[in-house]
């Protein structure tokens, strides 16, 4: 392997930092690489062609009050396959904020857990107000260019998908109304080239959907009318609709007239979903379902009269208070919000009957696991296949990856070992491929055991055999949040 570090960015954060998510598997990166011809144990299929990104959160400044996860800046991972050949890039994405801080040589804005009024600065971004964006929260490849996103709306940052050079933000999305920007979770649909996002915020209507055109241009943006401040994080679409929600987990309205964002979960609330019609005819249909908070969805496609959707249901939204342990007393706190056990998270279907007005939902499996991913090539019709992933009880990290056949019902899982944490894990399709699974799952992993990080490559059609061929890293990388497989076909060209 020929690696070459490009750049080191300067940390302030403490040598002997303890906090739990800023240490161990969740160890930020300060080095920048570019590495080609990496070593691969096993063999890297030549039909693999395409890149795998992974955006992750990497503080650098101590934070002005208690550290969140989320509030970390963006760093996205490369790994780029091509003929049997793998080469990585790892680059800070360098936000308004990013080097604001860089310049200040500390954090400028307080993060989700703190008061806005502490922040340093009067400006900022985010639903909120007065945060940092730090674009550490999603990424997607649209018109050839990686746009990375923030889970409380904010610009989307222009990346080279390959060699993560930044050209700046996507132009497109200052036409976008939402004063608070985009939010995380921008989505492609792969047969049209689309891309659907919204924002979300404090001032009325409070959410706006956008419909990007192949190529880059806002097509148009839409009204999308609540009761008050919300807190979406996800949406889906079919061919014909976008499936935004209004769910009971919100701003305590009261606090928030004092100025106290504080998200509570109010059970007596129904959830909503708002259905869309994509080419911005017709009204918003609005159905009712049983209370409950979602991160993501798994996919929505239309059957008959009815809009299937797919996604993980919280069974406990708003979990108890653990007890507290003196390593680590917020673990039991604020921290339990990331705990897939504790929110209990498990595969849903609702079914929203467009000529009824009726809504029917079922489990779709025992199992808690979330972050699923589907082979893009049915975003938005039909699927058979899920590939989600199992939570550390007690932590944000991914101890296995789950392969769930909805038509069957069956669920393979692949755990990857003691002290091994990989990434959100999406399908990458063999090239030539017509079946669903006729592909690859691709992910990153943290291994605490060997202090390394490799990119794993699965057979989708046989995940518990384990991975075909491993990647190694030049160093090991932080845990993270969201990724994106892009085929080689829709690559800018090199
Ligand atoms: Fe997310």
């Amino acid at each position: 392997m020929a690696a070459t570090l490009r750049h080191t960015v300067h940390s302030t954060l403490p040598a002997d930092d303890t906090h739990p998510y800023r240490t161990g598997p969740w160890r930020p990166n300060v080095n920048e690489w570019d590495a080609d011809h990496l070593e691969v144990e096993g063999e890297l299929p030549t039909d693999l062609s395409g890149v795998y990104l992974r955006n992750t959160e990497n503080p650098v400044h101590p934070s002005i009050g208690r550290y969140h996860p989320f509030d970390g800046d963006g760093m996205l991972h490369s790994i780029a396959f091509h003929d049997g050949i793998a080469g990585y890039r790892n680059r800070f994405v360098r936000t308004d904020g990013f080097l604001a801080e860089q310049e200040a040589a500390e954090a400028l804005w307080t993060g989700m857990l703190d008061l806005p009024e502490h922040s340093k600065r009067e400006d900022g971004w985010g639903a909120r107000g007065r945060m940092k964006d730090a674009s550490s929260t999603d990424v997607v490849v649209h018109n050839g260019q990686a746009l990375t996103s923030f889970w409380q709306c904010g610009d989307l940052y222009a990346l080279d998908p390959v060699t993560l050079e930044q050209p700046g933000k996507a132009a497109w999305a200052a036409d976008f109304p939402s004063p608070t920007g985009i939010s995380a979770h921008p989505k492609l649909d792969e047969r049209t080239g689309e891309l659907l996002v919204f924002g979300y915020g404090k001032e009325w209507p409070y959410l706006h959907l956008g419909i990007v055109s192949a190529d880059g241009v806002l097509e148009r943006s839409m009204e999308v009318e609540l009761p008050g401040p919300r807190l979406p994080h996800d949406m889906a679409f079919t061919e014909h609709y976008a499936v935004l929600n209004d769910l009971p987990l919100f701003w305590d309205p009261d606090l928030l007239a004092q100025g106290i964002h504080l998200p509570r979960f109010f059970p007596d609330v129904p959830s909503r979903f708002a259905i869309v019609r994509r080419d911005g005819t017709g009204e918003v249909r609005w159905f009712e379902a049983d209370p409950t908070y979602v991160l993501h969805w798994i996919n929505a496609y239309e059957d008959g009269d009815e809009v299937v959707l797919d996604g993980f249901f919280q069974h406990d939204p708003s979990p108890r208070k653990r007890e507290a342990t003196d390593t680590h007393p917020h673990m039991a706190s604020v921290y339990r919000y990331l705990d897939l056990s504790q929110l209990q998270a498990r595969p849903h279907r609702w079914r929203f009957n467009l000529v009824t007005g009726e809504t029917r939902e079922e489990p779709l499996s025992d199992r808690i696991m979330e972050f699923g991913m589907i082979n893009g090539q049915v975003a938005g019709r039909p699927h058979r296949y899920s590939y989600d992933m199992t939570g550390a009880p007690g932590w944000f990290l991914f101890d296995g990856l789950v392969k769930h056949d909805l038509h069957t019902g069956r669920e393979e899982r692949y755990a990857f070992g003691e002290g091994v944490f990989g990434s959100e894990t999406p399908f990458a399709p063999r090239v030539g491929a017509t079946a669903e699974d006729d592909g690859y799952l691709v992910t990153f992993t943290t291994d605490m055991g060997r202090d390394c990080s490799e990119c794993l490559v699965f057979d989708a059609t046989d995940i518990t055999s384990g991975p075909i061929a491993r990647v190694r890293l030049p160093e090991r990388i932080s845990s993270g949040t969201h990724s994106c497989w892009t085929p080689s076909s829709a690559l800018p060209p090199t």
